[in-house]
């Protein structure tokens, strides 16, 4: 979603700032600001749009001072333009906020202050903040802060310089992640790692209720009574490589040719060959403990709930343990049912998405024990969480999850194989999921070399206004996330379906104009998917089928023809997702679409 970044030390802030912006770009990006201390005062430089803007703006108009705030921006309150893009001021314009979040009783604190004689001149809750801080400003920023915030419902990651305490950043956390990085004698503040992984690896993960006073001679964390806090430092492990293209076009594209690396990084030292298991030692659970669970629920969104959907059926399949899948966002609403009897399982790329979060507390609350399927090391559902498994994937920049997905299902299947051996799966079955997890990384890269020939379909369909995706059994999951991939990416309307629930009304838009996607391999239910594939042709539909072998059954029906190699049903979808991920990508390149950066999504969503 937002992003910002801070510094304060020797060198010039504004290429520093800059840079991080472009490398919290991905996370959302319809404006962006960047306020200087320039040794005078606050000076701030706002553009909306690409962080293109702001640079250019900035190179015409310099800002030259050692401390500054920088945020981009994706709207909440108020339109992507000019006087709501952050940093946001007070009247005097002697203090600047950016924020992350939402402030929800912001209106009725903006007529508060008003009444006071506050003028305001943005649309957005963020310009609360400066005023309720200039309001409170008594000669200390931090006492100001930490003021204006007991004063403030809702969430916030926010930064504050002020002209009257000219070599100082305070920071503060609710609900939206922020870190302190550590250098040689310069500190830095970002929501998110990337932003200053260039300069730092030593980072202090802020937690709510924290607040951080950076300045040239150190930091302090402090408490919102103002009494100080002893953090641990953290050591990231992620290499500067990682969060750059490295020869790829876009991000989305290098992210979906490291899957046979991400996929055996997820499953490195766990796979226990000799006993068809697999070790999961940041569960933190005895396997008496492990056994203890009436259900399991599952809780995600987006791309992550595709996820899940998948992990539901591998642990019903191995298991036999009932399992539920919930969106995360209606979770939270509803009454399910969570004792301590429930293991909860999040499922979260960035470990910041705050309905998953939410959903994760309240499932505690509850008294159920959370597990957390993370790819961010160090982001809050990894540290609230009771234990978990990292699925190890790298930094994911591109916004349309690729990697991260594949990953999330290789745990699923490394927990459901372990509960599974528990629970009464022979040694022998073991050994035989073990033996065709093994061959993934393989198969995933030997589909990639079908690439130049998945680019070729995509010509063909860059100017289609709809998409069908059918898939049965491990499959369906799979079609909805072929379906999210290609909408996401490429804004062409696309649904993903069950593919024998397409007889109950989507058969009605088939015509020659309906691509159809159908995930076909030859598992335990392709003669019924063969059946789907005829009524689709008899009604003129054009298919595009993904297939493991020859078949003769399908002779003459399939338009285009993608091939996957074989692998036990279970691990179907991990396979299928990739030429469903280069497909999309490539309609979307085609279509002049910015894949890195779709329109109007964020890569983590920490609003509601
Ligand atoms: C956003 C992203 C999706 C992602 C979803 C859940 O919508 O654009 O790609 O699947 O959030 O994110 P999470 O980080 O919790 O997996």
């Amino acid at each position: 979603m937002c992003g910002i970044v801070g510094y304060v030390g020797p060198r010039l802030a504004t290429p520093l700032l800059l840079e991080g912006l472009k490398r919290l770009e991905y996370r959302g990006y319809d404006s962006a600001g960047i306020a200087i201390m320039n040794g005078n005062g606050v000076e701030t430089r706002k553009a909306p749009g690409k962080i293109s803007e702001l640079e250019a703006l900035m190179t015409a108009s310099p800002v030259h001072g050692t401390l500054g705030i920088a945020h981009t921006r994706w709207a909440t309150h108020g339109a992507p333009n000019f006087v709501n893009a952050h940093p946001q001021l007070d009247c005097e314009e002697r203090i600047a906020v950016v924020h992350n979040g939402i402030i929800e009783n912001g209106s009725a604190l903006r007529q508060a202050l008003e009444d006071l004689g506050h003028t305001f001149r943005s649309d957005t809750d963020t310009e609360v903040l400066s005023h309720l801080i200039e309001e409170t400003y008594d000669g200390n920023l931090e006492e100001a802060v930490i003021e204006a915030l007991s004063k403030v419902e809702g969430t916030y990651g926010i930064a504050v310089v002020s002209t009257d305490d000219p070599n100082k950043i305070v920071a503060a956390r609710k609900g939206s992640p922020l870190l302190v990085g550590l250098g040689e004698g310069e500190y830095f503040i970002a929501s998110d790692v990337s932003a200053i992984l260039a300069h730092t690896r030593q980072v202090i993960y802020l937690d709510d209720g924290d607040l951080a006073v950076l300045d040239r001679d150190g930091y302090r964390i402090i408490d919102m009574n103002a009494s100080p806090l002893t953090k641990d430092v953290a050591s990231i492990d992620w290499d500067l490589d990682m969060i750059e293209r490295g020869g790829f076009p876009h991000f989305m594209l290098k992210e979906i040719f490291e899957q046979p690396d991400t996929v055996k990084n997820t499953m490195r030292g766990r796979l226990l060959p000799e006993t068809g298991t697999a070790k999961l030692g940041g569960l933190n659970m005895t396997s008496e403990e492990l056994l203890s669970f009436d259900n399991i629920l599952i809780t995600a969104c987006g791309t992550s709930w595709h996820s899940a959907l998948i992990g539901e059926f591998l642990i019903e399949d191995l298991a036999r343990s009932p399992v539920e899948v919930e969106y995360a966002s209606e979770m939270r609403y509803r009454n399910p049912i969570i004792t301590e009897k429930t293991l909860c399982i999040v499922i979260s790329q960035s470990g910041e998405t705050a309905d998953t979060l939410a959903a994760m507390r309240e499932a505690q609350r509850r008294g159920a024990r959370a597990l957390g399927i993370v790819n961010v090391v160090g982001s809050t559902i990894a540290r609230e969480s009771d234990g978990g498994i990292y699925i190890h994937a790298g930094p994911e920049i591109g916004v349309a999850s690729t990697k991260a997905f594949s990953s999330q299902v290789t745990a699923l299947a490394l927990f459901a194989l372990k509960l599974a051996r528990l629970r009464g799966l022979t040694e022998l079955e073991g050994k035989h999921i073990v033996e065709a997890m093994q061959k993934l990384p393989d198969q995933i890269a030997e589909i990639l070399e079908t690439a130049p020939a998945i680019e070729e379909i995509a010509e063909q369909f860059k100017d289609v206004t709809n998409f069908l995706y059918l898939g049965r059994g491990y499959n369906f999951p799979a079609a909805l996330e072929g379906a999210l991939k290609l909408k996401e990416i490429s804004y062409i309307h696309a649904e993903g379906y069950p593919a024998a629930e397409m007889k109950h009304g989507p058969i009605a838009l088939i015509d020659e104009n309906m691509p159809v996607v159908f995930i076909a391999p030859h598992d335990s239910v392709f003669d019924k998917i063969v059946s789907n594939i005829h009524e689709v042709k008899a009604r003129s539909g054009c298919v595009i089928a993904l297939t493991s072998r020859s078949e003769p059954a399908l002779a003459g029906k399939l338009d285009y023809e993608i091939r996957i190699p074989e692998t036990i049903d279970m691990f179907t979808p991990i396979l299928a997702s990739v030429p469903l991920q280069l497909l999309a990508y490539y309609i979307a390149v085609k279509r002049g679409a910015n894949v890195d950066q779709p329109r109007n999504l964020a890569k983590s969503v920490t609003v509601e």
